[in-house]
């Protein structure tokens, strides 16, 4: 079983870090393939807490080679804080490897995410500021800068001239923001040069031959289904590819050598940010949810928005994954609700609907459709057997694995890395 995939099925923060981590000692290479350090994985080793943005979670795990693909967007600065951050509390780094072909997040591209954030007004994305969109926008439109680009003076100084002469002019013209001089952007890069320089290599040859010599790697997404930008909630999503395909053009691997697609679910939900969330609950009970599951962001600290399991979405990321195997996270969360409300088709404008809406507006009205399921009391957090979690939990995991297109392989049941129920090893 070489190559894995392991993304999220939801709107973000599933426990994918986790999932990723608790593959590390049976996967040589864990590969970030898309998204930069808007996200945030949250990863427990023998209680103690990691939070990691920029770099693959495999970083945690001794002899993985983490790898940063050429999807991704770098942000130099929080590249080299991540690094000291591990390497001071005792994680050695030095395998880390950077695709030449990745784009870096230059300074000016998060004046822009604010800029663009605070002119949209009230039709605001909610993004995490930390550049991800233009520079995504600036990969698309051509302008971007690569890592490679550091390693030659000459050319890089030209693109971030380029770059910046669409920029200040919409940074004075239309944001009333300060223009921003070329020269000092490329000095600020120019800087990091020779300290990113021996971690890049052309990551796609790397990895296609360690696939070659029956090695095993793992493509670990940020972000989710719901915010990819082609298959989320367009416009409230993130700028990148965050489902399984991404993880081909996002490291220069071919499908065919995929052979395991795993989708992340949280067993209720959660959202960051602007966007549609059918089952969102905005009471109290929504509240406890966040409460209990810890629910505050990775990388901006803002609560999470909770709501109920919706399986239209689980069908739907089934669906665009192509998922083999779904882990079950935070059902430990559950624990205590009388009663659980699974979203199981949606009301809009007085049609049931059972597939995810194609058209943008009827998801805006969609209303949930809940099926109710029996809750338990007893904790759960130390059960390691799927015949030993109280019945009810059972018929939980069995009602959602019918109502979500795939398997249920693994569940979680506490943030730490032993907290986990297998029914069908991943790999
Ligand atoms: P990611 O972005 O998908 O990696 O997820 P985050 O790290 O942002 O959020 C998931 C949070 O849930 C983290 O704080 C994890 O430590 C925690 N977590 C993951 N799996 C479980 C689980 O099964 N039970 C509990 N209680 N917490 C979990
Ligand atoms: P992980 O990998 C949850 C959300 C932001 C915003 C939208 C666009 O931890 O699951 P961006 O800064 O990417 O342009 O913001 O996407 N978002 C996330 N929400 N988890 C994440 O990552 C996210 N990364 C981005 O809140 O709504
Ligand atoms: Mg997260």
């Amino acid at each position: 079983m070489p190559a894995v995939i392991v993304l999220g099925t939801q709107w973000g923060d599933e426990g994918k870090g986790k999932a990723t981590d608790q593959l590390g000692s049976e996967v040589d290479y864990v590969v970030k393939f898309n998204g930069g350090n808007n996200a945030g994985h949250t990863v427990v080793v023998d209680g103690e807490k990691f939070a990691l943005h920029l770099l693959p979670s495999g970083i945690l795990s001794k002899g993985v080679t983490p790898v940063i693909g050429n999807g991704v967007v770098i942000d130099l600065q929080v590249l080299f804080q991540e690094l000291e951050e591990l390497n001071e509390r005792g994680i050695d780094t030095s395998r880390l490897r950077i695709s030449s072909n990745a784009h870096i997040i230059p300074s000016y591209n998060k004046v822009l995410d604010g800029a663009t954030e605070k002119f949209l007004g009230d039709r605001k994305i909610g993004t995490t500021g930390r550049g991800i969109g233009p520079t995504y926008a600036d990969k698309m439109n051509r302008v971007g800068i690569r890592v490679q680009d550091l390693f030659d003076e000459s050319i890089l100084r030209k693109k971030v001239r380029a770059a910046l002469e669409q920029k200040n002019h919409l940074l004075t013209t239309m944001y009333g923001a300060a223009k921003i001089d070329p020269e000092i952007i490329a000095d600020e890069l120019l800087a990091y040069a020779e300290r990113v320089r021996p971690y890049v290599i052309d990551s796609a040859l790397m990895l296609n031959e360690a696939l070659d010599r029956g090695e095993m790697v793992l493509f670990e997404a940020g972000q989710a289904t719901m915010l990819d930008v082609d298959h989320g909630t367009y416009p409230f999503v993130t700028s990148s590819s965050a489902t399984a395909g991404g993880a081909c053009t996002g490291s220069g691997i071919g499908p065919t050598r995929i052979d395991r697609v795993i989708g992340v679910a949280k067993a209720y939900s959660t959202r960051v940010g602007e966007g549609p969330y059918p089952t969102e609950l905005l009471d109290e009970v929504g509240e406890q949810l966040r409460q209990a599951g810890g629910e505050f962001g990775t990388t901006t600290g803002r609560p999470r928005r909770t709501g109920w399991y919706d399986a239209v979405v689980a069908r739907y990321s089934s669906r665009v994954n192509g998922l083999t195997d779904i882990v079950l996270t935070k059902l430990d969360v559950l624990t205590g609700f009388p009663q659980i409300p699974v979203c199981v088709a949606y009301d809009v404008d007085g049609v049931r609907v059972e597939e995810m809406p194609d058209h943008q507006t009827d998801f805006h009205h969609a209303k949930p459709i809940y099926e109710y399921f029996p809750g338990w009391s007893e904790d759960i957090t130390k059960v390691r057997s799927f015949a030993e979690l109280p019945a009810n939990a059972r018929a939980y995991v069995e009602a959602l694995e019918k109502l979500s297109g795939c398997r249920i392989s693994v569940i979680g049941n506490g943030p730490g890395r032993e907290a986990a129920i297998v029914r069908h090893s991943l790999i």
